[in-house]
């Protein structure tokens, strides 16, 4: 397959989602009953991927911020380090910063192992950055454990330690890390 054919369209009301199988329940009910709704209270938007006439893969896009807001020392030190990390200079050093989260990210369990999964990342990376009307500094996602592997291969990292040990955890990815490469 030519990975650079695939073009992402914006689910919109009027598309009929026939069907869609990734191997995770929830990820496929979202899709198949769900996603119109979210793009109805304008909570996210959602893209299909399609090749010979399936979906093969989705995605979900919508606003948000990287925040510390803990007591905690450790974790305290742990947002200076992610500040120092991120090279973000002294003066504009905040408690939380601009960014984008995925929502979702799901490909057919025919098609995993393909590199779509990065093609997409690569993909919500350069709708982000195109779209810079309103800025955003990172990209966000709560990670399932069998994806952890995936996000850091695509350059995430954890955000936090208080997470460690779950099911789920957040990961960021720094979009200046692409403006500066
Ligand atoms: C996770 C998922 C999106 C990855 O998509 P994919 O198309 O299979 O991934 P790719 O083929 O692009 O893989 C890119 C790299 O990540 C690695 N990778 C893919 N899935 C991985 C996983 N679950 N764990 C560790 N590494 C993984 C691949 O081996 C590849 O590495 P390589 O280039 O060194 O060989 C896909 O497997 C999926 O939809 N899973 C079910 C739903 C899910 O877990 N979504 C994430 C919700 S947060």
């Amino acid at each position: 397959m030519n990975l650079e054919a695939l073009t992402p369209t914006k689910l919109s009301h009027d598309y009929e989602i026939k069907n869609f199988d990734c191997g995770d329940v929830d990820l496929n009910v979202f899709l198949l009953n769900d996603a119109k709704n979210y793009l109805n209270e304008l909570m996210s938007i959602t893209y299909v991927i399609e090749y010979e006439n399936q979906i093969i893969a989705y995605f979900c896009l919508l606003n948000d911020k990287v925040v510390f807001d803990t007591l905690d020392t450790q974790e305290k030190s742990l947002w200076n380090r992610f500040n120092r990390r991120n090279q973000i200079p002294n003066s504009k050093r905040r408690k939380n910063y601009p960014a984008a989260k995925i929502g979702r990210l799901a490909v057919t369990k025919d098609f995993k192992g393909g590199g779509i999964g990065r093609f997409i990342i690569n993909m919500i990376q350069s709708i982000i950055l195109k779209k810079m009307d309103i800025a955003c500094r990172f990209i966000t996602v709560d990670a399932y454990r069998d994806a952890f592997g995936f996000y850091l291969k695509n350059g995430f990292e954890f955000l936090s330690t208080e997470d460690e040990g779950e099911s789920v955890r957040l990961m960021y990815f720094d979009l200046k890390n692409i403006i500066l490469s």
